[in-house]
Parts: structure tokens; sequence; C-alpha cells
């Protein structure tokens, strides 16, 4: 008995020794499980890493959370594909495998408000910063602000550095808002710098022949497609807000319960509720 709590102690000993506090919480119950014949030798070992690279992987989401801005947690495992059918589920899943980011390659993703654009773009972003890659995050109008700031303060080509760096760079909301000519020459100017040398995953509720009115000039628009379409996987979504899902939901049971008018007295409740005063 004392053998192998002895033994115990040394796997203990080893555990923290090599940095490895996620399988050393895990250990115990592991080893317990083993004893009482619950766990064969193969899952004991794949549990006790797992709970290795767990912990490491929720270390990494919550450092790049911090680094990268990322505006919230959205994840693969929380996207509702049966909710948007014109979305082909072995892309998306194959995308986070994140061999395009090997690859420097780019994603496009297109499609009218609420269809999931941000919520997929922050799940890939996210899942490339549990694999320990740099990612940054930012809405056109954020990014280019940040530019002719840098620009401003005689510090273009350190932002500009900057935001070349990071695996990948999400690009989000293109088209919502209008940018100047200038700020486009300078979004123009990083996606040169990041063309074939990292990937960016962009989003936009314009179709392509739009974004030369949303970057005001055609010239550009289109070199600009040029170097992001060359190595790129376009996700066209096609389909109804996700936002506007529940609104439907309650509306219908309303409808159900044949009074119109208690729509609009069931959502100043629920608002009233969810606003405390
Ligand atoms: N298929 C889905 N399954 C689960 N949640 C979804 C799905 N689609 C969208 N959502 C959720 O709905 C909300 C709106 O989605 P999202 O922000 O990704 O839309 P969007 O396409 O970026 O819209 P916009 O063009 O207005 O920015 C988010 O909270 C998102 O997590
Ligand atoms: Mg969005």
């Amino acid at each position: 008995m004392s053998a192998v709590r002895s033994q115990r102690e040394v796997i203990r000993g080893m555990l923290a020794d090599l940095k490895m506090p996620g399988s050393l919480e895990a250990v115990d119950t592991i080893l317990s499980d083993i004893d009482g014949g619950r766990l064969a030798a193969t899952e004991a070992i794949n549990r006790l890493l797992s709970a290795q690279v767990n912990l490491r992987n929720n270390r990494r989401l919550q450092a790049a959370m911090r680094s990268s801005r990322l505006p919230s947690v959205k994840t693969l495992e929380s996207f509702d594909f049966s909710f948007q059918p014109s979305i082909k589920r072995e892309q998306i899943e194959s995308l986070h495998e994140l061999g395009f980011v090997d690859r420097k390659e780019n994603i496009v993703l297109l499609g009218p408000p609420g269809v999931g654009k941000t919520h997929l773009a922050i799940s890939l972003a996210i899942a490339a910063a549990q694999r320990g890659r740099r990612v940054y995050y930012g809405t056109l109008v954020d990014l280019i602000t940040s530019l002719e700031q840098a620009q401003a303060a005689g510090r273009l080509t350190q932002r500009l550095a900057v935001l070349t760096h990071p695996s990948l760079l999400v690009v989000d909301e293109i088209g919502y808002l209008p940018i100047t000519h200038t700020g486009a020459v300078l979004f123009f100017q990083l996606m040169s710098r990041r063309y074939e040398k990292a990937s960016t995953v962009l989003t936009s509720n314009k179709d392509f022949e739009q974004w030369g009115e949303v970057l005001g000039d055609d010239v550009m628009a289109a070199a600009l497609i040029d170097r992001v379409l060359h190595h790129c996987h376009l996700v066209n979504i096609r389909g109804n807000s996700y936002r506007m899902r529940e609104h439907t939901a309650l509306h219908q049971t309303l409808l159900q319960s044949g009074d119109p008018e208690s729509v609009v007295t069931a959502r100043r409740t629920r608002r009233s509720k969810a606003t405390p005063h």
C-alpha cells in the first residue's frame, strides 16, 4: 500500500517538476479509476494529457482575449448549423482545423445582418489563439481609426508592422460605416502587407461589386479584392438573422394565444425585467 502511495507521490512530483498543473490536479482521480478497474490504460493516458492540454488552451485563450481585442467568446460548438442551411458544415469545420492559417490563406464571410459572420470569424480566431497563434480583431472602422491616429502621430510604419504581425487578423463589418479615402488607402496598405504573409478573415454585408462604393474607389477596391481572393475561402451565407429568431418565436407564441397586442406587452415586460432600475 505504501509502495503504491509512494509511486503516486513520485508521479505527482514529476508532474509538478514538469509544470503540468492540469495533469497534477487530475492524476489522483485517474489513478483511483484505474485501481477501481473503471479506466483502461490508453484512456487514462488520454485523460491525463487532455487535462493539461485543456488547461493550457484555456490559459492561451484568456491571454488572447486580453491582447486580441476579441469582443466576445464565440465557438464552433455553440454555432447552430441547422439554423443556417446555406452554410456547409464540413467547410466550416475543416477551416477550424486551421490549415488556412499555415498556408496564409484568407476567409471572406459574406451575408446579411445576423447570419453569424462575426460569430464564425471569432470562433476561428479563438481556435487559432488556443493553438498558440497570435490573433487580432477589429472592425474595419476601428482598424482604420488606429492607422489614422498612428499616421497623425508619425508612427504609421510601426502600426502597420503591428497589424501585419498576427497570424490571423479579423476585419469585421466591412460595409456598414462610411470610410474616408485616406482610410481606404491605409487599409489597402495593410492588406497589401499581409498578402501571402498572414491570414485575414474579412466579413461584409456587401457583395464584392459594392466594395468600390464602400472604399470610395473602384480601382483600389478591385486591387484589394484581387489580393484578398487570390488565396481565399469564400463563405456566402444566405439566410435569416439569428438575432430575429427570438423575436419570431415570441411573436408566433403570442399570435397563437390569439392576442397580437400582448406581443408588445410581453416585449416591454421582458425588457423591464432585463434592465434593473
Ligand atoms: N447559427 C447560429 N447559431 C448560434 N448562434 C448564432 C448563429 N448565428 C448567429 N448567432 C448569434 O446571433 C448573434 C448575431 O450573429 P453575428 O453577430 O455573428 O451576426 P453577423 O452576421 O455578424 O451580423 P452583422 O452583419 O449585423 O454584424 C450573435 O450573438 C451570434 O452568436
Ligand atoms: Mg457582425
